[in-house]
């Protein structure tokens, strides 16, 4: 790994109030950048001011989309240490979307140590609220200017961090969800499991018509039948039926979430059945039917655990647990963000410091 440049702010901006702190408006300080070019390979690792950037009207990020992200958090402990929760998750994560978009691969220890670099500078930003973190975004976006459609030569890599409260304005309140089914994500053999630009692009609009209806976030059906769950976009989803798990298994047009491995873990060592395979909405209106549709929950970095009170499907609407948070919803919230606030033992070892 190449030695860090740092060019350090010469003013730093004030604080916020971490009360009033929304998701992802304010950014730190400072930012981290790299290069890439085919001669130099990942190059010139540097910590400079936040600022924006500048970019060749031509870069191909602008036409073609080439650009894959990263969503992790750092907290801020009661003994004031910093920590990291999975970034190795992250940094693996990153190369299967780099694979998927033809971007050239990152060193995974390199990366977690990027990050710990630059919080190291921006440390003070780390809130200590309950509830808040530190949201940090690394990026890879394809600059080399040119207007063929092909695999770019040239790459930015880019971390910016955002002190955040809650993603939800419900927070771990009950969030309602309309089950889309007119527009889908992905489909089989495209981009569903990579953390890339386009899939959130081509997913505004159907949040937009939701918001528009009432509701948080929309919930995915598989892009060929138009039968199967797979996530809500900002979170992947868990339900408990009849006293079983469940969550949709990987299944190449589904994000891995870095919480829904976490979650998944968590359930199995308390000894809960939790199963990942294919859940069709027809089953889950059957189990609302019959009253055996116990839980619903939304996990994410961003959104954490994030219980889901309401599920419309067209005509049906579905009331989950009095659209009240569920005890296992509320269970997990409490252990992960124990863990990840150091206020809980970390037997998974999941935590890096800072
Ligand atoms: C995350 O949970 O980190 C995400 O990337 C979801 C969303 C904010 C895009």
């Amino acid at each position: 790994m190449n030695e860090i440049r740092i060019e350090k702010s010469a003013s730093l901006k004030p604080k916020p109030d971490a009360s009033q702190l929304e998701f992802g408006k304010l950014f730190t300080d400072h930012m981290f950048l790299l290069d890439y070019s085919e001669e130099l390979g990942w190059h010139d690792p540097r910590i400079v001011p936040y600022g924006p950037l500048t970019l060749d009207p031509a870069s191909m990020i602008l036409h073609y989309g080439q650009a894959v992200f990263e969503g992790l958090k750092a907290f801020r402990t009661s003994d004031n240490r910093i920590l990291l929760f999975r970034p190795n998750k992250n940094a693996e994560r990153l190369n299967v979307s780099n694979e998927r978009l033809s971007i050239p691969e990152m060193d995974e220890a390199a990366f977690v140590e990027y990050v710990k670099a630059l919080i190291a500078i921006d440390r003070d930003w780390v809130p200590s609220l309950e509830g808040t973190s530190l949201y940090i975004r690394p990026f890879i976006i394809a600059t080399e200017p040119c207007l063929g459609v092909r695999a770019a030569k040239q790459y930015l890599f880019a971390i910016i961090m955002s002190p955040v409260g809650a993603y939800y304005k419900e927070g771990i309140h009950p969030v309602k969800i309309n089950v889309e089914n007119k527009y889908v994500r992905a489909v089989r053999g495209g981009t569903g499991f990579a953390k890339t630009a386009g899939n959130y692009a081509s997913s505004i609009k159907a949040q937009e018509e939701a918001k528009h209806d009432g509701f948080s976030q929309v919930l995915w059906l598989d892009g060929k039948e138009h039968a199967y769950i797979e996530e809500v976009g900002s979170m992947n989803i868990f339900f408990k039926i009849g006293g079983e798990i469940v969550t949709p298994e990987l299944n190449g047009s589904i994000l891995a979430g870095v919480t829904r491995d976490s979650v998944i873990g968590l359930l199995k060592s308390w000894g809960y059945p939790v199963t990942e395979r294919k859940i069709s909405i027809e089953e889950i209106r059957r189990a609302s039917e019959e009253g055996k549709l116990e839980e619903a929950f939304g996990t994410g970095t961003a959104a954490v655990i994030s219980p889901v009170g309401q599920l419309h499907w067209e005509e049906h609407t579905m009331t989950i647990n009095g659209g009240e948070t569920g005890e296992i919803a509320r269970r997990l919230y409490d252990t992960i963000t124990g863990i990840q606030s150091g206020k809980l033992a970390d037997s998974q070892g999941w935590n890096v410091v800072v």
